[in-house]
C-alpha cells in the first residue's frame, strides 16, 4: 500500500500559504523521516495526511483512492501532547478500548502496567500517556502511523524503548511510519530515508 499526498497546498489564512505544492509518499513497512524547523508546517502536513484538516488543495490517497472519513482511519496520527488526545473524564481503560480492544501483548510491549488502566489521564506522566496513545493507534486496521514529535517529552532511554516497540509492531503489521522530528539524530537512527520539508515545500 502507498499513502500519498499530492500537490498539497494549505494556509490557515488567505494569501498566506504554509504548504505549497507538497508531494510526499509513504509505503507499507517503510520508516520515513520528516525534518523541518519549528513552524515550518510539519504538524500541518501531518494533520492533512491523517484527515484532521480538510480545507487543503491537492489529494491525499491510499493506493490512488481517497480515504473514507466514516470508518476507522487507517492513517493514525499521534502527536506531541497526548493529554490533548484523551478525554480527561474517562478512565484509561475506556480511552484505550474506545475503538477496538487493545491486546495484552501490545500493552505489555509498551510497558503499560495493569494498574494504570484504572487511573484518570491526569494521574499519568506524559510519557506514560503517550504509550497509551500509541497502543491505541497501532490497531489491527492501522496501515500508516504519522508520529508527530511523539517522544519530545521523554528522556533518552524512554524514547529508545518507545521507538523500539513502535518499530517492532510496525514491522509485524507492515505499517508505514512517518517519523516527524526536529531531532536529526533520532531520525538518522530510525529511518530508512529522510525528507527535509523545506526541500519539498516552496511556500
Ligand atoms: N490553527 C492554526 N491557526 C493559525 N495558524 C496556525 C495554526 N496552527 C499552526 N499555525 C501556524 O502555521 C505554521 C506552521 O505550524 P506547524 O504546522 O505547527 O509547524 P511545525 O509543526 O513545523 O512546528 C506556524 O507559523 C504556525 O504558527
Ligand atoms: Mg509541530
Amino acid at each position: 500500500m502507498r499513502l500519498k499526498g499530492e500537490d498539497i497546498s494549505f494556509g490557515y489564512k488567505k494569501n498566506n500559504l504554509i504548504l505549497n505544492e507538497v508531494n510526499i509518499s509513504l509505503k507499507s513497512g517503510e520508516v520515513l523521516g520528516l525534518i523541518g524547523d519549528s513552524g515550518s508546517g510539519k504538524s500541518t502536513l501531518c494533520k492533512i495526511l491523517s484527515g484532521y484538516e480538510n480545507m487543503y488543495q491537492g489529494n491525499v490517497t491510499i493506493d490512488g483512492k481517497k480515504i473514507p472519513l466514516n470508518r476507522y482511519n487507517p492513517v493514525q496520527l499521534v502527536f506531541q501532547h497526548p493529554e490533548k488526545a484523551v478525554n480527561p473524564k474517562w478512565k484509561m481503560k475506556d480511552i484505550l478500548n474506545e475503538g477496538h480492544e487493545v491486546s495484552n501483548k501490545i500493552l505489555g510491549s509498551f510497558g503499560i502496567k495493569q494498574a494504570w488502566l484504572n487511573r484518570w489521564p491526569n494521574e499519568l506522566s506524559g510519557g506514560e500517556l503517550q504509550r497509551f496513545a500509541l497502543a491505541r493507534a497501532l490497531g489491527p486496521q492501522t496501515k500508516f502511523l504519522i508520529a508527530d514529535e511523539i517522544t519530545t517529552m521523554v528522556d533518552a532511554i524512554t524514547q529508545a524503548q518507545i521507538w523500539s516497540t513502535i518499530i517492532d509492531i510496525s514491522e509485524e503489521q507492515n505499517i508505514g511510519v512517518l517519523v516527524v522530528s526536529h531531532e536529526k539524530k533520532l531520525i538518522d537512527k530510525l529511518c530508512h530515508e529522510v525528507i527535509y520539508l523545506d526541500d519539498i515545500n516552496t511556500a
